[in-house]
Protein backbone atom coordinates (compact mmCIF):
# COMPACT_ATOMS: atom_id res chain seq x y z
CA UNK A 1 0.00 0.00 0.00
CA UNK A 2 0.88 3.95 -1.31
CA UNK A 3 1.87 6.08 2.35
CA UNK A 4 -0.33 8.41 2.44
CA UNK A 5 1.26 11.87 3.00
CA UNK A 6 -1.04 15.31 3.63
CA UNK A 7 -1.01 17.49 0.74
CA UNK A 8 -2.58 20.99 0.79
CA UNK A 9 -5.00 21.83 -1.68
CA UNK A 10 -6.15 25.12 -0.94
CA UNK A 11 -5.45 28.29 0.65
CA UNK A 12 -8.05 31.20 1.75
CA UNK A 13 -7.20 34.47 3.56
CA UNK A 14 -8.89 37.31 4.78
CA UNK A 15 -7.08 41.09 5.37
CA UNK A 16 -8.86 43.94 7.28
CA UNK A 17 -9.74 46.79 5.12
CA UNK A 18 -7.95 49.38 7.41
CA UNK A 19 -4.62 50.15 6.02
CA UNK A 20 -1.58 51.69 9.42
CA UNK A 21 1.33 53.14 7.59
CA UNK A 22 4.51 54.30 8.18
CA UNK A 23 3.75 58.17 7.69
CA UNK A 24 0.58 57.48 10.25
CA UNK A 25 2.74 55.72 12.57
CA UNK A 26 5.38 58.15 12.43
CA UNK A 27 2.61 60.56 13.80
CA UNK A 28 1.79 57.88 16.50
CA UNK A 29 5.52 57.38 17.94
CA UNK A 30 8.94 58.43 17.28
CA UNK A 31 9.70 56.92 13.97
CA UNK A 32 10.33 57.03 10.28
CA UNK A 33 9.49 54.75 7.29
CA UNK A 34 13.38 55.06 6.17
CA UNK A 35 14.16 53.40 9.99
CA UNK A 36 11.24 50.80 9.41
CA UNK A 37 11.81 50.19 5.70
CA UNK A 38 15.68 49.63 6.24
CA UNK A 39 16.00 48.01 9.14
CA UNK A 40 12.47 45.85 9.14
CA UNK A 41 11.29 45.80 5.24
CA UNK A 42 7.53 46.72 6.23
CA UNK A 43 5.91 50.04 4.29
CA UNK A 44 2.08 48.72 5.50
CA UNK A 45 0.14 46.28 7.81
CA UNK A 46 -3.78 45.42 8.06
CA UNK A 47 -5.17 46.43 11.11
CA UNK A 48 -8.72 44.87 13.03
CA UNK A 49 -10.94 48.03 13.61
CA UNK A 50 -14.30 47.24 15.07
CA UNK A 51 -15.86 46.92 19.06
CA UNK A 52 -15.59 43.11 20.26
CA UNK A 53 -14.00 41.96 16.68
CA UNK A 54 -11.41 38.93 17.37
CA UNK A 55 -9.12 36.87 15.88
CA UNK A 56 -12.18 34.38 14.58
CA UNK A 57 -13.83 37.30 13.22
CA UNK A 58 -10.39 37.12 10.40
CA UNK A 59 -10.31 33.45 10.40
CA UNK A 60 -13.85 33.11 10.18
CA UNK A 61 -13.51 34.59 6.80
CA UNK A 62 -9.95 32.89 5.60
CA UNK A 63 -11.97 30.03 5.97
CA UNK A 64 -15.26 30.64 4.47
CA UNK A 65 -12.57 31.78 1.48
CA UNK A 66 -11.19 28.81 1.61
CA UNK A 67 -14.21 26.22 1.65
CA UNK A 68 -15.48 28.33 -1.38
CA UNK A 69 -12.42 28.43 -3.51
CA UNK A 70 -11.87 24.70 -3.18
CA UNK A 71 -15.83 23.73 -3.16
CA UNK A 72 -15.85 22.12 -0.02
CA UNK A 73 -19.25 21.50 2.31
CA UNK A 74 -18.07 22.67 6.09
CA UNK A 75 -19.95 19.22 6.95
CA UNK A 76 -17.16 17.98 5.21
CA UNK A 77 -14.57 18.72 7.66
CA UNK A 78 -13.11 16.11 10.16
CA UNK A 79 -10.92 18.48 12.03
CA UNK A 80 -9.60 22.28 12.52
CA UNK A 81 -6.36 23.44 14.20
CA UNK A 82 -6.03 27.20 15.48
CA UNK A 83 -2.58 28.68 15.27
CA UNK A 84 -2.61 31.87 17.45
CA UNK A 85 -1.33 33.81 20.48
CA UNK A 86 -4.38 36.14 20.14
CA UNK A 87 -7.78 34.07 20.29
CA UNK A 88 -10.60 35.61 20.69
CA UNK A 89 -10.84 34.37 24.73
CA UNK A 90 -8.78 32.13 26.53
CA UNK A 91 -11.32 29.54 26.63
CA UNK A 92 -13.05 28.07 24.54
CA UNK A 93 -11.01 27.66 22.14
CA UNK A 94 -10.79 29.87 18.90
CA UNK A 95 -10.88 26.76 17.05
CA UNK A 96 -14.28 25.64 18.89
CA UNK A 97 -15.74 28.93 17.86
CA UNK A 98 -14.34 28.86 14.05
CA UNK A 99 -16.43 25.51 13.89
CA UNK A 100 -19.63 27.05 15.03
CA UNK A 101 -19.46 30.34 13.03
CA UNK A 102 -18.33 28.39 9.84
CA UNK A 103 -20.75 25.36 10.02
CA UNK A 104 -17.96 22.72 10.59
CA UNK A 105 -20.28 20.71 12.53
CA UNK A 106 -18.96 16.96 11.98
CA UNK A 107 -15.40 18.82 13.20
CA UNK A 108 -13.62 18.81 16.15
CA UNK A 109 -11.15 21.84 16.81
CA UNK A 110 -7.88 23.10 19.13
CA UNK A 111 -5.87 25.87 19.22
CA UNK A 112 -2.06 25.87 19.01
CA UNK A 113 0.29 28.28 20.74
CA UNK A 114 3.60 28.30 18.99
CA UNK A 115 3.51 32.16 18.23
CA UNK A 116 5.57 32.96 15.11
CA UNK A 117 6.33 29.50 14.43
CA UNK A 118 2.57 28.53 15.10
CA UNK A 119 1.68 27.74 11.50
CA UNK A 120 4.66 25.19 11.42
CA UNK A 121 3.53 23.51 14.33
CA UNK A 122 -0.43 23.38 13.51
CA UNK A 123 0.70 21.82 10.15
CA UNK A 124 2.86 19.29 11.37
CA UNK A 125 0.49 18.32 13.83
CA UNK A 126 -2.39 18.39 11.56
CA UNK A 127 -0.51 16.33 9.14
CA UNK A 128 -0.13 13.50 11.35
CA UNK A 129 -4.05 12.95 11.68
CA UNK A 130 -4.36 12.75 7.65
CA UNK A 131 -0.70 10.41 7.32
CA UNK A 132 -2.62 7.76 9.71
CA UNK A 133 -6.00 8.08 8.61
CA UNK A 134 -7.91 9.55 11.43
CA UNK A 135 -8.85 12.78 9.05
CA UNK A 136 -9.65 13.01 5.49
CA UNK A 137 -10.28 16.85 5.46
CA UNK A 138 -8.31 19.12 7.95
CA UNK A 139 -7.88 22.97 8.30
CA UNK A 140 -5.42 25.00 9.21
CA UNK A 141 -5.85 28.50 10.26
CA UNK A 142 -2.91 30.96 11.16
CA UNK A 143 -4.61 33.95 12.57
CA UNK A 144 -3.93 36.68 14.56
CA UNK A 145 -4.91 40.09 15.68
CA UNK A 146 -1.70 41.43 17.20
CA UNK A 147 -2.98 45.12 17.30
CA UNK A 148 -4.89 43.79 20.57
CA UNK A 149 -1.33 43.12 22.37
CA UNK A 150 0.87 45.55 20.63
CA UNK A 151 1.50 48.89 22.78
CA UNK A 152 0.87 52.03 20.12
CA UNK A 153 3.10 53.96 22.67
CA UNK A 154 6.59 51.54 22.51
CA UNK A 155 8.44 52.38 18.47
CA UNK A 156 10.40 49.12 19.14
CA UNK A 157 7.67 47.10 18.62
CA UNK A 158 4.26 49.22 17.18
CA UNK A 159 5.72 49.14 13.84
CA UNK A 160 6.63 45.41 13.16
CA UNK A 161 2.99 43.68 13.42
CA UNK A 162 -0.30 43.48 11.47
CA UNK A 163 -3.27 41.62 11.42
CA UNK A 164 -4.53 39.12 9.50
CA UNK A 165 -5.91 35.30 8.92
CA UNK A 166 -5.48 32.34 6.38
CA UNK A 167 -6.17 28.44 5.78
CA UNK A 168 -5.17 25.87 4.12
CA UNK A 169 -7.14 22.32 3.38
CA UNK A 170 -5.01 19.16 3.78
CA UNK A 171 -6.31 16.26 2.41
CA UNK A 172 -4.58 12.64 1.40
CA UNK A 173 -2.54 12.17 -0.90
CA UNK A 174 -0.83 9.08 -2.93
CA UNK A 175 1.20 10.08 -5.65
CA UNK A 176 4.20 11.81 -3.44
CA UNK A 177 2.59 14.88 -2.77
CA UNK A 178 2.09 17.26 0.35
CA UNK A 179 4.21 17.17 2.99
CA UNK A 180 7.15 15.44 2.81
CA UNK A 181 9.22 16.22 6.15
CA UNK A 182 9.29 18.26 8.94
CA UNK A 183 11.64 19.67 11.69
CA UNK A 184 9.68 21.05 14.74
CA UNK A 185 12.47 22.75 17.68
CA UNK A 186 12.22 24.91 20.99
CA UNK A 187 14.03 26.15 23.80
CA UNK A 188 11.89 27.97 26.26
CA UNK A 189 15.36 29.67 28.18
CA UNK A 190 13.89 32.23 25.05
CA UNK A 191 11.04 33.16 26.56
CA UNK A 192 12.97 36.02 28.58
CA UNK A 193 13.17 37.98 25.53
CA UNK A 194 10.12 37.63 23.86
CA UNK A 195 6.87 37.81 26.00
CA UNK A 196 3.51 39.19 27.09
CA UNK A 197 3.50 38.74 31.15
CA UNK A 198 0.13 39.54 31.99
CA UNK A 199 -3.60 38.13 31.98
CA UNK A 200 -2.60 34.90 32.32
CA UNK A 201 -2.30 32.61 35.72
CA UNK A 202 1.06 33.92 36.80
CA UNK A 203 -0.09 37.45 37.04
CA UNK A 204 -3.82 37.59 36.14
CA UNK A 205 -5.38 41.02 35.03
CA UNK A 206 -5.25 43.42 37.67
CA UNK A 207 -5.13 47.44 38.19
CA UNK A 208 -1.58 46.83 38.56
CA UNK A 209 -0.60 44.61 35.00
CA UNK A 210 -2.73 47.30 33.30
CA UNK A 211 -0.52 50.61 34.88
CA UNK A 212 2.60 48.23 34.36
CA UNK A 213 1.79 47.58 30.51
CA UNK A 214 2.42 43.88 31.18
CA UNK A 215 -0.74 43.30 28.64
CA UNK A 216 1.27 44.07 25.50
CA UNK A 217 3.89 42.35 23.86
CA UNK A 218 7.33 42.69 25.42
CA UNK A 219 10.48 42.10 23.17
CA UNK A 220 14.06 42.18 23.32
CA UNK A 221 14.84 42.91 19.87
CA UNK A 222 18.50 42.11 18.99
CA UNK A 223 18.22 38.88 21.18
CA UNK A 224 15.67 37.73 19.38
CA UNK A 225 17.03 38.96 15.76
CA UNK A 226 20.85 36.35 16.96
CA UNK A 227 18.57 33.40 17.71
CA UNK A 228 16.37 33.96 14.76
CA UNK A 229 19.17 34.14 11.98
CA UNK A 230 20.88 31.07 13.35
CA UNK A 231 18.12 28.94 14.42
CA UNK A 232 15.64 29.79 11.34
CA UNK A 233 18.76 29.15 8.55
CA UNK A 234 19.58 26.08 10.84
CA UNK A 235 16.44 24.09 10.38
CA UNK A 236 15.80 25.32 6.78
CA UNK A 237 19.48 23.87 5.70
CA UNK A 238 19.39 20.84 7.82
CA UNK A 239 16.16 19.63 6.03
CA UNK A 240 17.22 20.57 2.62
CA UNK A 241 20.39 18.03 3.04
CA UNK A 242 18.68 15.11 4.77
CA UNK A 243 16.63 15.27 1.79
CA UNK A 244 19.07 15.43 -0.87
CA UNK A 245 17.91 18.96 -2.39
CA UNK A 246 19.82 21.79 -3.73
CA UNK A 247 19.02 25.29 -4.23
CA UNK A 248 18.39 24.29 -7.63
CA UNK A 249 15.25 21.23 -6.53
CA UNK A 250 13.71 24.30 -4.43
CA UNK A 251 11.15 26.69 -5.80
CA UNK A 252 10.40 28.58 -3.32
CA UNK A 253 11.63 29.41 0.46
CA UNK A 254 8.46 30.07 2.50
CA UNK A 255 9.92 32.49 5.33
CA UNK A 256 8.47 33.90 8.40
CA UNK A 257 7.39 37.13 7.61
CA UNK A 258 9.32 39.18 10.66
CA UNK A 259 11.76 41.04 9.43
CA UNK A 260 13.25 41.74 5.78
CA UNK A 261 17.11 41.44 7.05
CA UNK A 262 16.29 37.48 8.93
CA UNK A 263 14.50 36.35 5.42
CA UNK A 264 17.96 37.73 3.50
CA UNK A 265 19.64 35.85 5.70
CA UNK A 266 17.99 32.30 5.91
CA UNK A 267 17.97 32.40 2.14
CA UNK A 268 21.58 33.34 1.94
CA UNK A 269 22.63 30.48 3.76
CA UNK A 270 20.24 28.22 1.77
CA UNK A 271 22.22 29.33 -1.65
CA UNK A 272 18.50 30.44 -2.63
CA UNK A 273 18.02 33.54 -4.84
CA UNK A 274 15.74 36.48 -3.70
CA UNK A 275 13.12 35.76 -6.88
CA UNK A 276 12.47 32.54 -5.30
CA UNK A 277 11.98 33.71 -1.72
CA UNK A 278 8.23 34.03 -0.83
CA UNK A 279 8.03 38.06 0.40
CA UNK A 280 5.36 40.24 1.16
CA UNK A 281 6.06 41.59 4.90
CA UNK A 282 6.35 45.00 2.91
CA UNK A 283 2.32 44.69 2.29
CA UNK A 284 0.93 42.96 5.61
CA UNK A 285 4.30 43.38 8.62
CA UNK A 286 4.69 40.32 10.89
CA UNK A 287 0.93 38.54 11.41
CA UNK A 288 2.55 36.07 13.78
CA UNK A 289 0.62 32.62 12.94
CA UNK A 290 -0.77 34.11 9.45
CA UNK A 291 2.78 34.70 8.15
CA UNK A 292 3.29 31.80 6.18
CA UNK A 293 -0.39 30.59 4.83
CA UNK A 294 -0.76 34.44 3.53
CA UNK A 295 2.84 34.23 1.45
CA UNK A 296 0.89 30.98 0.56
CA UNK A 297 -2.25 32.67 -0.80
CA UNK A 298 -0.21 35.65 -2.17
CA UNK A 299 1.85 33.57 -4.61
CA UNK A 300 -0.74 30.95 -5.13
CA UNK A 301 -1.25 31.60 -9.10
CA UNK A 302 2.70 31.45 -9.27
CA UNK A 303 2.87 27.82 -7.82
CA UNK A 304 2.84 24.37 -9.93
CA UNK A 305 1.96 20.76 -8.93
CA UNK A 306 5.18 19.27 -7.75
CA UNK A 307 6.64 22.11 -6.92
CA UNK A 308 9.37 22.24 -4.05
CA UNK A 309 8.99 24.47 -0.89
CA UNK A 310 10.48 24.66 2.37
CA UNK A 311 8.61 26.31 4.60
CA UNK A 312 10.49 28.15 7.56
CA UNK A 313 9.83 30.40 10.93
CA UNK A 314 11.35 31.25 14.34
CA UNK A 315 9.36 32.72 17.10
CA UNK A 316 8.07 33.71 20.31
CA UNK A 317 9.12 30.74 23.25
CA UNK A 318 11.45 29.91 21.67
CA UNK A 319 10.25 27.98 19.26
CA UNK A 320 10.92 27.23 15.51
CA UNK A 321 11.27 24.61 12.90
CA UNK A 322 10.99 23.68 8.89
CA UNK A 323 8.68 21.76 6.51
CA UNK A 324 9.49 20.75 2.50
CA UNK A 325 6.65 19.73 1.08
CA UNK A 326 6.14 19.55 -2.68
CA UNK A 327 2.88 21.32 -3.78
CA UNK A 328 -0.20 19.17 -5.21
CA UNK A 329 -1.95 22.02 -7.48
CA UNK A 330 -1.32 24.25 -10.16
CA UNK A 331 -2.41 27.66 -8.69
CA UNK A 332 -3.19 29.11 -11.65
CA UNK A 333 -6.29 27.36 -11.92
CA UNK A 334 -7.51 28.74 -8.46
CA UNK A 335 -8.87 32.97 -8.93
CA UNK A 336 -8.68 34.79 -5.68
O1 LIG B 1 8.45 37.18 14.73
C1 LIG B 1 8.79 36.88 16.05
C2 LIG B 1 10.22 36.99 16.25
N1 LIG B 1 10.64 38.36 16.18
C3 LIG B 1 11.64 38.70 15.40
O2 LIG B 1 12.15 37.89 14.66
C4 LIG B 1 12.16 40.12 15.49
C5 LIG B 1 13.67 40.11 15.64
N2 LIG B 1 14.23 41.44 15.85
C6 LIG B 1 14.25 42.38 14.89
O3 LIG B 1 13.70 42.20 13.82
C7 LIG B 1 15.01 43.65 15.14
O4 LIG B 1 15.83 43.48 16.27
C8 LIG B 1 14.10 44.90 15.36
C9 LIG B 1 13.41 45.26 14.07
C10 LIG B 1 13.07 44.62 16.44
C11 LIG B 1 14.95 46.09 15.80
O5 LIG B 1 15.97 46.34 14.84
P1 LIG B 1 17.49 46.50 15.29
O6 LIG B 1 18.27 46.77 14.10
O7 LIG B 1 17.85 45.28 16.09
O8 LIG B 1 17.42 47.79 16.19
P2 LIG B 1 17.88 47.97 17.68
O9 LIG B 1 16.90 47.37 18.62
O10 LIG B 1 19.32 47.58 17.81
O11 LIG B 1 17.81 49.54 17.80
C12 LIG B 1 18.71 50.40 17.05
C13 LIG B 1 18.31 51.83 17.32
C14 LIG B 1 18.12 52.16 18.79
O12 LIG B 1 18.56 53.48 19.01
P3 LIG B 1 20.02 53.75 19.65
O13 LIG B 1 20.02 53.06 20.97
O14 LIG B 1 21.00 53.15 18.68
O15 LIG B 1 20.06 55.23 19.71
C15 LIG B 1 16.63 52.12 18.98
O16 LIG B 1 16.18 52.94 20.04
O17 LIG B 1 17.05 52.09 16.70
C16 LIG B 1 16.17 52.68 17.65
N3 LIG B 1 14.80 52.28 17.31
C17 LIG B 1 14.05 53.01 16.47
N4 LIG B 1 14.28 54.13 15.79
C18 LIG B 1 13.30 54.59 14.99
C19 LIG B 1 14.11 51.20 17.73
N5 LIG B 1 12.89 51.20 17.16
C20 LIG B 1 12.84 52.30 16.37
C21 LIG B 1 11.85 52.82 15.53
N6 LIG B 1 12.12 53.97 14.86
N7 LIG B 1 10.64 52.22 15.35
Amino acid sequence: MKNITAAITGVGAYLPDYILDNFELSRMVDTSDEWIMTRVGIKTRHILKGEGLGTSYMAERAIRDLLEKTNTHPEEIDLIVCATVTPDMFFPSTASLLCYKTGLVNAFGFDMLAACSGFIYALVTASKYVETGTCKKVIVVGADKMSSIIDYTDRTTCPLFGDGAAAVLLEPNKNGLGILDSITRGDGEGSKHLYMKAGGSAYPSSEETVKNRWHYVYQEGQAVFKAAVTKMAEVAVEIMERNHLTADDIRFLVPHQANLRIIDATAHRMGIPKDKCMINIDKFGNTTAATIPLCLWDYESRLQKGDNLILAAFGGGFTWGSVYLKWAYDGATFTK
